[in-house]
Parts: structure tokens; C-alpha cells; sequence
């Protein structure tokens, strides 16, 4: 296994100018869009870290308390010398809970876009488990990339992990695909642990999204110091303002920019009107029941294979299969 576990694997698919492609397109659409994986950046990755630890950004507590929980029944469906495939790793904050339940942990891989995040997280985990091999990949992980050469056609058990519910941040036809992709990179036979935040009332779910101390806000905006810093752009910043609202039909969390003001941004050679109260859609958080999720990773190719929740029913964690048979 290689003894330098830390030099990151770079995707060589990974199009450096996507990001200005995403936003001049995003923008010259009728309801403005930006998707929100451009919200990670340096800045904006350090943010979202603070937000899971907001009074109010129930979601990764929650998520962490049951993971404790299950870790040993999740252990014991999980056969020994497993490779950890961590799809958006971003911090690897809740994989310490899987790698000490799991037997012998093979390999560790934390896939994330965000490369001095991931190199400075897999670092931290790597100390914490100097017997574990672990191998970042930097890559968009909702796109095809391969695994480092040192886990790719080894027998290894294979285990996608996909905590945070980052799955709510596709549409449900995105996290079907995503579903479908995972199941191909993963391969025949594989798991897949899965965190997902749960339908509740609004009154729990919209301070989640825009907490009292302005730090999702802060999150949000700075997506628009990005663009004027990476793509040299002049958003006025402060004529921008944060809001999140409950989209009850469709079950989900919508974060939106608000234009303060009717105004023209200049961004590589085209110019943007903004009316005032026309918005960005930066992103969206769709919110699943059990049974919903589980017909969604059902229709994927995924079978529920276990499920565990947290006593108020706020947040689950689903381990998923697509285990043809034991023995094929
Ligand atoms: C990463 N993702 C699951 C978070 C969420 O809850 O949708 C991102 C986030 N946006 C605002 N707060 C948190």
C-alpha cells in the first residue's frame, strides 16, 4: 500500500474553468441560479464547519448522536477490511464514529472539490489512525472519477459513506442519478450509509437555515466574494442580502441572495440586470420522510437494508445495499 497516503489524487476531469461556465449560465436564466456546490469554497467550507455547530443547525448533531448509536449494528453488517469511499467528505468530522466501529478498516478514501480542506481534514484523520490508509481524492464527486490505483480492483468490501444529508442538496431526480452513480463506482455487492434530514415543521426548519447570529447568511454571500475574487466580477456585496424559505410543496429548504436593489453586475464581459427583490437560488435542501427516501434509493437500484433514527423522528441514517447475493 503506498507510504505516502497523503499526496491527493487529483481528478484529471476536473474542468477548471467550470466554475465561471456554471455561474455565466446560472445567471443568464429567468430565476437566477448558482448551484450550491460553488458555496465551498476555503471560506465558505470553514462557514458551513460553523454552522454544524449552531444552537440551531440541528442536523449534524443529531446525525452524530446516532451514529453512536448504531455503529456497532452497522459494524456487524459490514465485513472486515472494508474501504471507506466518503463521497463530499469535507471535515471527515463523523468518520471517525464508522472507522473505530468498523473491523479493521482497510482504506480510508475522502473525496471532496475542495482540495486544501481535504488535504488539511484527511491529515487530521490520518494522525488519528496511523494504521489506516488514507488516499484523498479531489474531485466533483457527483461527476464519474476513478479511485486511487492503490483500492481500484482489490477485493476489498467496499462502503460508500454519504453522512450530512447532502443527498437533500439534489433534486430528487439528481440524488437518483447521484444514487445510480455511487452504485457503479462502488460496484456489484456494495453498501452505502446514508444521513438524511428528515420533513418537520417550518418553525424548526427555517432558523436551521437562518440562524440568529448570521453566520448561514454569511455562508451564503460569500459565494458573491468568490465570484469577485476568482472570476473578477463587481457584486456589490452589501446590496445583497441572505434568505431561506420552506417550499412546502416540494418538501424542501430554499436559500436565495435578495437583490436590495435593481442593479448591473459586470462578470467577464457580459452584464447582469438584477430588479430589486429578484433573487440568486443558491441552493436547495430537500427534506425526506423514511419511506420517501427509501422508494427513492429504491428506484436507484439501492436496497433498504437498515434504518435508524433519532428519538424526535428529526434526522435518519440508512444503510443501503445493492447486494445481488451473499455469495455472487
Ligand atoms: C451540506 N448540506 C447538507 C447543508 C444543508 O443542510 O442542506 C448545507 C447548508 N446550507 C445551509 N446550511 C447548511
Amino acid at each position: 500500500m503506498s507510504s505516502n497516503p497523503l499526496s491527493a489524487y487529483a481528478c484529471p476531469s476536473l474542468p477548471q474553468d467550470a466554475f465561471a461556465s456554471a455561474t455565466l449560465e446560472g445567471l443568464g436564466r429567468s430565476q437566477k441560479i448558482i448551484p450550491c456546490a460553488w458555496l465551498y469554497d476555503q471560506r465558505g467550507s470553514e462557514l458551513f464547519e460553523e454552522i454544524t455547530q449552531l444552537d440551531e443547525y440541528y442536523p449534524t448533531r443529531t446525525e452524530i448522536g446516532i451514529l453512536q448509536a448504531c455503529a456497532p449494528l452497522l459494524a456487524e453488517a459490514i465485513a472486515p477490511g472494508a474501504v471507506v469511499v466518503e463521497l463530499g467528505s469535507g471535515s471527515s468530522r463523523k468518520t471517525p464514529l464508522l472507522l473505530r466501529a468498523l473491523r479493521e478498516p482497510h482504506a480510508y478514501v475522502p473525496v471532496d472539490i475542495a482540495e486544501d480542506f481535504l488535504r488539511a481534514s484527511a491529515s487530521a484523520l490520518a494522525a488519528d489512525f496511523p494504521e489506516l490508509t488514507v488516499l484523498p481524492v479531489v474531485a466533483d464527486f457527483t461527476q464519474p472519477f476513478h479511485l486511487p490505483p492503490q483500492v481500484s480492483g482489490t477485493p476489498h468490501p467496499r462502503l460508500g459513506f454519504f453522512p450530512g444529508s447532502t443527498i437533500g442538496n439534489f433534486t430528487p431526480a439528481e440524488a437518483v442519478r447521484f444514487l445510480q452513480h455511487a452504485a457503479r463506482l462502488l460496484g456489484h455487492n456494495r453498501r452505502m450509509v446514508i444521513g438524511v434530514d428528515a420533513t418537520k415543521d417550518p418553525a424548526v426548519l427555517v432558523p436551521a437555515y437562518n440562524d440568529s447570529r448570521g453566520i448561514t447568511a454569511e455562508f451564503n454571500l460569500n459565494l458573491l466574494h468568490r465570484i469577485n475574487l476568482e472570476l473578477g466580477a463587481d457584486f456589490d456585496v452589501n446590496a445583497f442580502r441572505h434568505e431561506a424559505r420552506y417550499h412546502d410543496r416540494l418538501g424542501r429548504i430554499e436559500m436565495h441572495l435578495v437583490s436590495q436593489r435593481k442593479q448591473i453586475v459586470n462578470l467577464l464581459g457580459h452584464r447582469f440586470s438584477f430588479e430589486a427583490d429578484e433573487t440568486i437560488h443558491t441552493e436547495n435542501s430537500y427534506k425526506y420522510s423514511v419511506p420517501e427516501f427509501q422508494a427513492l434509493a429504491a428506484s436507484a437500484g439501492w436496497h433498504p437494508q437498515a434504518v435508524w433514527q433519532d428519538p424526535a423522528g428529526r434526522f435518519s441514517v440508512h444503510l443501503l445495499s445493492n447486494i445481488v447475493s451473499e455469495t455472487a
